[in-house]
């Protein structure tokens, strides 16, 4: 479960989130939705304590992220637009370690399990992570939530620039997660995977959630026009 209660982050005169409240439990997806700049990415950052909080607090499974800021990240697997693998490294070698450093130590037939379960194709798994397409590092970092048995996925735009086959099969990875009762939570730009994906949406705006829904409560055509009309792009609808 990830919570925060009146976060807040400020930059000396800049308010970059502004007493954000949010509850993702677990098997839920919230996705975030906001301009560059919403407070997004400071947001994750206070959850996974590399940006403190001015005031208020960000929880991982009722764990304050600032004050016990390596038992939360064992809970926690983090998949941010780039995600940060060895590229010297093959795929198979970047699972044991990402996973080994949790104190787990898997054997080779659990890390090709997992990298399938990822879907990853077979013959990727003993090249290096160097020659690998932004789509199949990102399931790499799918394969290590699995093998960390992760209870809380942060996602910072995590299909920007992925082709639409790979973005869907992002989000059906993402589906499968939230299935194994994983809270998770994702900034991203794009509103058909949101829609898609996530069980609940929040659009957020210089600092604050302005706009809640429960995902299927909502269209894609009225979400688009919601976030038009939050962003104060009234003229696009005319
Ligand atoms: N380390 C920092 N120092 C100063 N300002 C920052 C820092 N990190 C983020 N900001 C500012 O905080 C605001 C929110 O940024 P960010 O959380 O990255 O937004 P988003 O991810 O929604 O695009 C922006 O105005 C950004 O410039
Ligand atoms: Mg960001």
């Amino acid at each position: 479960m990830i919570s925060t209660k009146d976060l807040t982050k400020k930059f000396g005169d800049l308010t970059a989130v502004d007493h954000l409240s949010l509850s993702v439990k677990e098997g839920e997806l919230l996705c975030l939705l906001g301009a560059n700049g919403a407070g997004k990415s400071t947001t994750i950052n206070m959850l996974l304590n590399f940006v403190a909080p001015t005031s208020g607090s960000a929880t991982i499974n009722g764990l304050d992220a600032t004050r016990h800021p390596i038992k939360t990240k064992e809970f926690i697997t983090y998949i941010p637009e780039n995600l940060m693998l060895y590229p010297m490294l093959t795929a198979i070698e970047n699972l044991d370690y990402f996973s080994g450093i949790t104190g787990r130590q898997l054997a080779q037939s659990s890390l090709t399990g997992f990298l399938e379960e990822a879907g990853l194709q077979k013959d990727a798994f003993h090249k290096r992570i160097s020659t690998f397409s932004k789509g199949m590092r990102q399931k790499v970092g799918i394969a290590i939530a699995l093998a960390k048995d992760t209870k809380v996925l942060l996602l910072d735009e995590p299909t920007s620039g992925l082709d639409p086959k790979a973005s869907n099969e992002f989000g059906n990875l993402l589906q499968k997660l939230r299935g194994k009762g994983v809270a998770i939570l994702m900034a991203t730009h794009d509103l058909f995977r949101a829609k898609v994906v996530a069980t609940h949406i929040g659009i957020m705006k210089d600092g604050k959630l302005v706009q809640q829904f429960v995902a299927d409560d909502i269209s894609l055509p009225q979400l688009e026009k919601t976030y038009l009309e939050t962003m104060n792009y009234k003229e696009v609808l005319s």
